[in-house]
């Protein structure tokens, strides 16, 4: 071994006391709880399997670091300690086994959510209250009770009834929202992001002028009773909690009583699902026993007590290197910073990349590169850097700036005045060209396999791409020298192009990156419109007529077309063969050509804006108001008004809902 089970101990305790210090003392947290939880289980796992090791000095044997500084020091009535972790089903056995040893019969269990915020000891006398302490490291805290006093969760009197003294410990955290939206308000002021909810909560918290704290929304959730005189007695730990909130603290509505580990374990596995589902961050889950008499028996180690464990989600945040600020070109010409990372594991995956959405973003997280950072994955969501761990900054590290010229093509970048992206205004770009082909072969649009963004920066490279269209004329004979490209690949390729040209309007419509026109839009399009052609000809306001659409997707549609480069690259599409027919056949949406059908009142069956697209879509007119070239009136179920006056006056046919279905299936009156 390189370094003996000794040597390797010391260093460990050595980084304990360190990042206790940076955690407790310092609230500047320089390692993710994560990877302090492991640096504390290989000590662990250590002096278990070397005794002779344990001194009473370990930090295994205690709790946290000392306080210092800011608040004045406060001694707890009784410690607050802190609680064993488990991160399997299998160790949640063992606890249940070990607590054997002290107790026999049946063990309900409370779980509840551990909420990721700070610890807080709350101390009540006469109902009001007197005294809030953070946990410091367990014996001593410090005191906040002027800023605990600004938050509205924690109530400064208790109602009739208090008893004379009590101590309720709880979480004072921040909810997601409330962090988003404090983490906006530094954006725009220009100032520094939190990294995370705790982080900011703790920041919050710990500020010399309470006024700061009464700033920020911070919560609060109650789980443990403290001390009490003067006070009803209880058996279960799931009454106190009950009285806790009749009292008018907030206590969670999440907790859940329970008679055996395996429903332990069913609440852990269905919470690790579901964190992302409320709107505050947890990190698992604390399993309590439920009855007061056996916590008794069971009492505590020096640390933590035995009659509660912690069941801790794997992490979602780590701290890596960030190499490097890069930018990259998006299909429309958005140039979007990226970090490179040193690669890590976080939420269960290998990161190395990771978004840093634009230039102000970048600023307000300070980030730069050579700084060690935190990356956050949490669950399905894309990986993003929260931020620099600035103590481990090294000396003279520059801020970051965005460039002024596009990477690819050295065009100058352009950041219009009220908006946060910054542009390649050069539609020639090949950066551009390379996304907006292979966005156009991907699979929500034309799903060609083969093409991927490698394939087509190659064969942009080589000459053999600059538009979509290019693809379906590619010089397969040219591809097959290309080194990879064998004759069996490059007729799959060729396949797959051909394949491409049936597909539905809709994907067509999503491949030729029209701005603003996502997969929802290119589907009502081409439901309600029938054809290409029907697309390029209408009236804008024919086009924002259709429900889904709207103005600001009918200017850019039209804006597209209207574009001679964009027209030519259509017309090529069509000339290869391209589906430019929707899902309603053309035959059909021509029934209406020449009528003029009005619609006014409720219809069961079809909103306003439908019937209205369903008329246009079949080459009809839908206009305001009743006129003699009036072809119909549809008349909903309710009382008539002007519409149908009018239209009985010039003798205009008045249509019920099954009568205007007809008409919109034959083109006839019913
Ligand atoms: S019980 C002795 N219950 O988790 C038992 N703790 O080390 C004391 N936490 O920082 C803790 N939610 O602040 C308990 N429902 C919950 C909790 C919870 C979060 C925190 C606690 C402490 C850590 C436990």
């Amino acid at each position: 071994m390189a370094e003996g089970a000794g040597e390797r101990a010391e260093k460990l305790r050595g980084l304990i006391v360190y990042h206790n210090r940076r955690y407790f003392d310092l609230d500047d947290p320089e390692i993710s709880d994560a990877e302090y939880d492991e640096l504390v289980r290989e000590l662990a796992t250590l002096e278990g399997e070397h005794p002779e090791l344990v001194t009473a000095e370990s930090p295994t044997q205690q709790v946290g670091g000392a306080p210092v500084g800011l608040f004045a020091e406060v001694r707890h009535r009784t410690p607050m300690m802190s609680l064993d972790k488990t991160t399997s089903y299998e160790e949640l056995l063992a606890w249940g086994k070990r607590m054997e040893r002290y107790i026999s019969g049946e063990v309900v269990f409370t779980c509840e959510l551990k909420v990721d915020g700070l610890a807080m000891s709350l101390l009540y006398e006469d109902g009001r209250l007197s005294r809030a302490a953070t946990r410091g490291n367990g014996e001593l805290g410090e005191d906040v009770t002027a800023n605990v006093g600004t938050i509205a969760a924690v109530p400064s009197r208790l109602g009739p009834g208090h008893p004379e003294v009590v101590e309720v410990r709880g979480e004072i955290y921040m909810t997601v929202g409330a962090f988003d939206e404090l983490n906006d308000r530094q954006v725009r002021a220009g100032g520094r992001t939190f990294i995370n909810p705790r982080n900011a909560a703790a920041g919050s918290l710990r500020q010399k002028d309470p006024a700061v704290t009464a700033e920020r929304e911070l919560s609060f959730s109650a789980y443990q009773l403290g001390e009490v005189v003067g006070g009803p007695a209880f058996k279960y730990h799931h009454e106190t909690l009950e009285w806790m909130s009749r009292l008018g603290f907030p206590v969670s509505g999440y907790v859940q009583t329970v008679g055996t580990l395996e429903e332990v374990d069913r609440y852990c596995t269905e919470w690790l699902e579901r964190r992302h589902g409320i709107d505050f961050e947890i990190d698992g889950v604390v399993v309590k026993v439920d009855d007061l008499a056996q916590r008794r028996e069971l009492g505590a180690t020096s640390k933590a007590p035995r009659w509660a464990i912690a069941y801790k989600f794997p992490p979602e945040e780590r701290t890596t290197l960030l190499k490097d600020i890069m930018v990259s070109i998006g299909r429309t010409g958005k140039a979007t910073p990226f970090a490179v990372l040193e690669p890590v594991v976080v939420g269960g995956a290998r990161v190395s990349l990771a978004t840093l959405h634009n230039e102000d973003q970048v600023r307000a997280k300070d980030v730069r590169p050579g700084d060690t950072v935190v990356v956050r994955r949490a669950g399905d969501v894309i990986p993003e850097v929260r931020g620099p761990v600035l103590p481990l900054r090294p000396e003279g590290l520059a801020p970051w700036s965005f460039p002024s010229n596009c990477p690819v093509c050295a065009a100058p970048l352009q950041r219009l005045a009220d908006e946060a992206d910054t542009y390649c205004i050069n539609v020639d770009c090949p950066g551009q060209q390379v996304q907006r082909i292979s966005h156009f072969a991907s699979r929500g649009a034309m799903d060609i396999e083969g093409l991927g963004e490698r394939t087509v920066a190659l064969f942009c490279k080589e000459g053999l791409l600059v538009d979509a269209a290019d693809i379906y004329t590619v010089d397969f004979e040219r591809a097959q020298a290309f080194e990879g490209f064998g004759p069996t690949s490059v007729a799959n390729l060729a396949g797959a192009i051909e394949a491409s040209k049936s597909r539905p309007l809709a994907n067509l419509f999503v491949g030729l990156s029209i701005r603003h026109l996502g997969t929802n839009g290119s589907q009502v399009l081409a439901r309600a419109m029938g054809h290409m052609d029907r697309v390029i000809d209408a009236p804008e306001d024919e086009v924002a007529a259709v429900e889904g659409i709207g103005p600001v997707i009918a200017a850019s549609i039209k804006r597209f077309f209207s574009l001679p480069r964009n027209r030519q690259v259509v017309e090529r599409l069509r000339a290869a063969g391209v589906n430019f027919e929707g899902p309603s056949a053309p035959a059909a949406a021509q029934t209406l050509m020449g009528k003029s059908i009005v619609v006014t009142g409720t219809l069961e069956r079809w909103s306003r804006e439908d019937a209205e697209a369903a008329i246009k879509a079949r080459g009809g007119k839908a206009p305001g108001s009743v006129s003699q070239k009036t072809t119909a009136l549809v008349q909903g179920s309710d009382p008539g008004g002007a519409k149908l006056a009018k239209a009985t006056e010039l003798g205009v046919p008045v249509l019920d809902e099954a009568g205007f279905e007809h008409l919109l299936e034959t083109g006839e009156l019913p």
